[in-house]
């Protein structure tokens, strides 16, 4: 018999386990003042706790939100907001304790699939969890100028901290969850994920919000970071962006030309935008815009496969019958014929076999089969077979999620 129970969190053990969560992170306990601010969005429900005796040995913290899916459904989704284990208890089964007995919960709840960002990207493959969106990181060096020609007719104007409290969450509504992999931000995730940017870092964070024909249609967060140093005298500040949404190509462009024209800046820092953002082809000289980085982005858990299955679009191809492992939710384990009229269960064989978390891999479009195959991910499929997952499963346009949680 193990030495800890994995139970539901009560009111009164919010904070301890939050700070427990916090400390496994590297980071130090909340303080009153930032208690005061966010002990309103973090109450007890969605929130697994693993105690030894009454002592809280590890967390595993979630909410409920809906992810869009290819084709432009949205399905209940789990979004998996914490995850950490004391020190002292790590690598004795506690975090495999926590997330059994979470996607049992999350099976309960009605979710179709469960999401996270991982910290280390070893750790949630064996619980289903597959790398289902990336996101990339741009540096723009100046001299940055625009092409000639590139449409952004609207204005960007600076709000207050107040003023984006106040706003930007109806505004993020408003520009909707428009591409696959990305999600609906939930009144409580903006106090902790958003509300706090502007109390943290000394104050620096700004809010700029574009406005079209429209009105506002977009908005970027971003302070400026002074780099000089007696080292390095000649390397100037930096503008460090993120949380950058935009509701059209042409906000999008308008938000970056003003990025790119705040004063006295070498370089423009801009973390979690999606992999085909257009920067490089706005700059009259592209190579000013460098890929410094693709990370993993939105892990992402089938809970209920036929039903995350039958949300989604399909490309025009013959169904494929996927055979799908899935260790801790064997209710998943079989076949499932898929195709552009509907998916089904069924005992035909199968054209290929897949665990759950590369059936993650495949089901927003961000990777192909072809390479899933040859890393074992994807077995006893012919090159036939392969293009024809990539014909139905494929996406014209990459996943991205760009809500940080
Ligand atoms: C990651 C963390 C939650 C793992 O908790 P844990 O209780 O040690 O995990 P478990 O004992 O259930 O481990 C299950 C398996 O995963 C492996 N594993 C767990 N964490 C791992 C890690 N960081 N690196 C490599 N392997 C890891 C274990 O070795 C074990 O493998 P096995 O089944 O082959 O024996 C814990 O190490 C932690 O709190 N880390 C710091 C905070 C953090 O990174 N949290 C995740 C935020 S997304």
């Amino acid at each position: 018999m193990s030495d800890y129970v994995v139970r539901p969190i009560t009111d009164a053990e919010c904070r301890p386990t939050l700070n427990l969560l916090i400390r496994s992170l590297n980071g130090v306990p909340v303080t009153d003042e930032s208690w005061a601010l966010i002990s309103g969005s973090w109450a007890a429900d969605g929130r697994t706790g693993a105690f030894h005796g009454e002592e809280p040995i590890g967390i595993a913290s979630s909410f409920g939100t809906e992810l869009t899916v290819p084709g432009g459904a949205a399905v209940p989704m789990g979004a998996v907001d914490g995850v950490g284990v004391r020190a002292d208890w790590t690598r004795r089964g506690v975090l495999t304790a926590m997330m059994d007995f979470q996607l049992r919960d999350f099976v309960e709840r009605g979710y179709a699939v469960a999401g996270l960002h991982a910290s280390e990207a070893v750790i949630y493959g064996r619980f289903g969890y597959g790398v289902a969106t990336r996101s990339a990181t741009y540096q723009v060096h100046h001299p940055a100028r625009f092409r000639e020609g590139v449409a952004a007719p609207g204005r960007t104007r600076l709000l207050s901290a107040e003023e984006a409290i106040e706003t930007i969450p109806a505004l993020y509504q408003r520009i909707g969850a428009h591409r696959a992999g990305m999600i609906a931000r939930p009144e409580k995730w903006w106090p902790i994920q958003f509300d706090r940017s502007f109390t943290r870092d000394g104050g620096s964070w700004r809010l700029a919000v574009h406005s079209g024909p429209g009105g506002d249609d977009g908005f970027a967060l971003f302070r400026n970071v002074p780099q000089n140093s007696y080292l390095d005298p000649d390397h100037g500040a930096a503008l460090e962006v993120r949380d950058f949404h935009a509701a059209s190509p042409e906000a999008e462009a308008g938000l970056w030309r003003f990025l790119l024209s705040v004063d006295l800046m070498e370089v423009v820092n801009v973390r979690g935008r999606p992999v085909d953002d257009p920067i490089g082809l706005l700059l009259d000289n592209p190579r000013r815009a460098a890929t410094v980085r693709v990370d993993d982005e939105l892990w992402l858990r089938l809970i209920d496969v036929r039903a995350a299955l039958a949300a989604r679009a399909y490309g025009s191809a013959e169904p494929v019958v996927l055979e799908v492992d899935d260790r801790m939710l064997p209710e998943n384990r079989g076949r499932y014929r898929v195709g552009g009229t509907g998916v089904e269960r069924t005992d035909a064989d199968a054209d290929l076999v897949l665990d759950v978390d590369t059936l993650a891999m495949l089901y927003l479009g961000a990777w192909q089969a072809g390479p899933l195959a040859l890393a074992g991910r994807i077995t006893g499929a012919s090159a036939e077979t392969l293009a024809r997952v990539d014909a139905l499963f494929g996406t014209g346009q990459p996943p991205w999620s760009g809500t940080h949680f």
